[in-house]
């Protein structure tokens, strides 16, 4: 890429971020959107985080993946896999070695919001999987989201680890509506969710013991200071994740710890009261029938409910109405 295209890419970001960011905090509820977490500390936090005995999601959607993956692909036969908020690739390794069983693997698309985290993951996938062609996509799924055209079909779009939880019902529609409208009939969706459950058991994975969570969720003030140079310090607030049972979701926030000003060069100078808080993160957490209602409003029909034994977790399989999934 040309250096001048870089960086003008660079300054459209940081123009998009700091317009976020004044209206995020312009607000009545302050508020922040989480894709701003996931710088390379960020994630490494939030791979942390899946290691964490509380944080139950990972594990028990990766042993879901183990158990229900090999017979899906098997039916399905995708030629190439489309992955929506990638990370680190944990768990694509289980949809990948299944689609290389199959010997349908052809090509791998990981799409992500940090880019120094997706190249790192690219290349380790390439020297894994040196016979499928990855092509990592840097994109924010909350903006228009252009997926790649001209895979080789079926195709299997994936969006797992319950991302779709930091979109309220409107925005994940909206979502769920652009990846329906990339999907041909023999193509196919698979949504990863968290779901409802015993209140202290959803709390307790967002409030760990060692403080990772809190550490994570403090990030997202260092990324402020470092971007946009913002003067956030970061002792003077404090983690806070509660469930919210009237929208079946958590809530992250950072609570201001004393009265306080921040001043962001280009954004403004934002006051904060003692107690006050900056929303940070929602969590969605779902059941059969607000799932289908999301995939009723985005043109997507439910094929497979696949929750596992102990009800933590569900993988979802779809197709677009009219689809037929492959097989
Ligand atoms: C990556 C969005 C699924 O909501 O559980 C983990 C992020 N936040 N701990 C989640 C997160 C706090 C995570 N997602």
């Amino acid at each position: 890429m040309p250096e001048t295209t870089r960086s003008s890419l660079k300054s459209e970001r940081l123009a998009r971020m700091l317009d976020e960011v004044r209206a995020g905090l312009s607000a009545r509820q302050k508020e922040l959107p989480p894709k701003y977490f996931y710088d390379a500390r960020g994630s490494r936090l939030f791979e942390e985080i899946t290691r964490l005995p509380e944080y139950y999601l990972t594990r028990a959607e990766r042993a879901l993946l183990r158990a229900r993956i090999p017979n899906w692909i098997r039916e399905l036969r995708p030629r190439a896999l489309v992955e929506l908020g990638a990370g680190s690739a944990a768990k694509t390794r289980i949809i990948l070695d299944a689609m290389r069983a199959a010997g349908t693997a052809a090509v791998y698309v990981p799409i992500d919001v940090s880019a120094a985290f997706l190249r790192e993951t690219a290349n380790r996938l390439r020297h894994e999987y040196p016979e499928i062609e990855t092509r990592p996509l840097v994109a924010d799924m909350t903006d228009g989201l252009r997926l790649p055209a001209g895979l080789p079909g079926p195709t299997l779009y994936a969006l797992l680890g319950s991302t779709i939880g930091n979109f309220d019902d409107p925005a994940a529609v909206r979502l769920l509506e652009r990846i329906q409208a990339a999907m041909y009939p023999t193509d196919s969706f698979l949504l990863g969710v968290d779901l409802k459950k015993e209140v202290a058991r959803i709390e307790a994975a967002y409030n760990d013991a060692r403080g990772v969570t809190a550490e994570f969720n403090r990030n997202i003030l260092r990324v402020l200071n470092r971007e946009l140079g913002a003067d956030f310090d970061l002792g003077a607030f404090e983690h806070r994740a509660f469930y919210e049972g009237e929208y079946d979701h958590i809530e992250m926030h950072l609570v201001s710890l004393c009265d306080q000003q921040v001043t962001i060069p280009g954004a403004g100078v934002f006051r904060f009261r003692q107690g006050e808080t900056i929303r940070t993160e929602i969590s969605g957490k779902y059941d059969p029938c607000r799932v289908a209602k999301l995939f009723e409003a985005a043109g997507l029909t439910m094929r497979e409910w696949a929750p596992d034994a102990e009800g933590l977790l569900a993988l979802v399989l779809g197709v677009a109405k009219g689809g037929g999934g492959g097989a």
